[in-house]
């Protein structure tokens, strides 16, 4: 798409999408690209609000140039700092060099370390408006989500929410802007993925600033995020599904997830899955932590209320994937799942101890039995594996009926 977007009479989407970059923050695979959303007002005074990533800095140039001609900017608004929308700052500052930079004494600091940008900026403070002729703009600083410096922006007139990253998701705009213009369930996976993996970590913050938003704002037409969809037809279903996230609230499900070099520990967690089966879970997801990234995994896990973890060791370790994987939801706080372990060693082991340490640290339910299986598993090891398959389904079974 190369040409901006109506949002309503005077606002206009003037992002990019980005189909090149392979992995988001050099971490997250993008199968489906990613958008890098900035709005532009056309009020009696012109303000943009974010910018996009450096490489996109002509194509967006050149959209803001369709929208206003040879009107010039006023504002530039800045609800975020990552380098994904502050790249083109430099670029705008030369196209319209009495542009003024609006943000908040934290994105000051990041703007002169960033791009040495010391003029011509107006620092605002909770509350704060900026008025554009017709309209004002309202500024609401959502410390955390994601960066110290994340600010919403609202605008009175037009009922809408500049939500920086929060409510965004990957996936780019693939000839779609709107949440009524596409079959959401389809994005959703792309959309929680985004949530559990970039701005999971905050989720009680995410929660703390979308229950002021609600005191704050009585209404909301409209959220658009600087990722992904355009929320108009039901602003408030993301934001009833970001606070879901973020509380952790989950549905019937059990993820298996398993570290194994050569098929021993593989077998172990093919034993539970097909227990699990058996015993009526019919949301089963089954993943090789070697080789499924770990952002797809995590998507799951954030979905699903039961988790089960293999892994063999390594080196009197766990085995090195699968301590990435445990570090990244320690790390973001998972809590409430029904949690099984089992691990496989051959003399000193090492995979098993690791895995109690993490089954202590989350605030999650554990389930028994927890199984540790020396060489190839036996007869014995495979009973217990659908021992601990029929135990979780049970209990993934009673946590969703209360
Ligand atoms: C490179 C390598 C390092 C290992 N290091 C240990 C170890 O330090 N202690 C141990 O008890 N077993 C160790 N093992 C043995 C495996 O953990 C054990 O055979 C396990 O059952 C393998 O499971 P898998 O077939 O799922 O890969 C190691 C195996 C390999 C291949
Ligand atoms: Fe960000
Ligand atoms: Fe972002």
């Amino acid at each position: 798409m190369n040409n901006s977007i109506k949002l309503t009479d005077d606002v206009y989407w003037v992002g990019v999408n980005d189909k090149e970059t392979d992995l988001f923050e050099s971490l997250w695979p993008l199968p489906e690209g990613i958008a890098y959303n900035s709005y532009i007002i056309e009020d009696e005074k012109i303000a943009l609000i974010d910018s996009v990533k450096i490489n996109y800095n002509d194509t967006f140039l050149e959209k803001i140039k369709n929208v206003i001609g040879e009107k010039k900017v006023d504002y530039l608004i800045i609800n975020h700092m990552e380098p994904d929308h502050s790249g083109s700052i430099k670029s705008l500052r030369q196209a319209y060099p009495e542009m003024e930079i609006i943000g908040n004494t934290k994105t000051m600091g990041f703007l002169e370390g960033f791009y040495n940008i010391t003029e011509g900026t107006r620092v605002v403070k909770e509350g704060d408006q900026v008025d554009l002729g017709s309209r004002k703009l309202t500024f609401y600083l959502t410390p955390m989500v994601h960066w110290p410096e994340t600010m919403m922006t609202f605008d009175e007139k037009d009922k809408i929410l500049f939500a920086g990253d929060a409510f965004g998701g990957f996936s780019s705009l693939n000839g779609f802007l709107f949440d009524d213009e596409v079959n959401i369930e389809q994005y959703k996976d792309e959309i929680r993925r985004y949530y559990s993996n970039i701005i999971g970590k905050y989720g009680p913050v995410v929660h703390n600033t979308i229950k002021k938003l609600k005191e704050k704002i009585d209404k909301i037409e409209m959220i658009g995020s600087t990722h992904g969809l355009v929320w108009r037809e039901n602003p408030m279903h993301i934001v009833e599904e970001y606070d879901k996230w973020a509380k952790q609230e989950t549905e019937e499900g059990v993820v298996v997830v398993y570290g194994s070099m050569y098929g021993n520990t593989k077998a172990m967690a093919e034993a539970v899955a097909r227990s699990l089966s058996e015993n009526g879970i019919e949301n089963i997801k089954l993943f090789d932590v070697s080789r499924k990234h770990s952002s797809f995994i995590i998507n799951d896990i954030w979905k699903y209320n039961g988790l089960i973890i293999g892994s063999c060791t390594y080196n009197t370790g766990i085995f090195p994937p699968m301590e990435y994987l445990l570090q990244s939801l320690e790390i973001r706080n998972l809590k409430d799942r029904t949690l099984g372990i089992f691990g496989s060693y051959s003399w000193s082991g090492g995979a098993l101890g690791r895995l109690k340490a993490f089954q202590k640290e989350v605030s999650c339910k554990p389930v028994e039995p927890v199984i540790e299986s020396k060489f190839s598993p036996d007869s014995n090891t495979f009973e217990q594996c659908y021992e601990l398959g029929k135990n979780a389904a049970e209990a993934v079974k009673n946590a969703c009926e209360c």
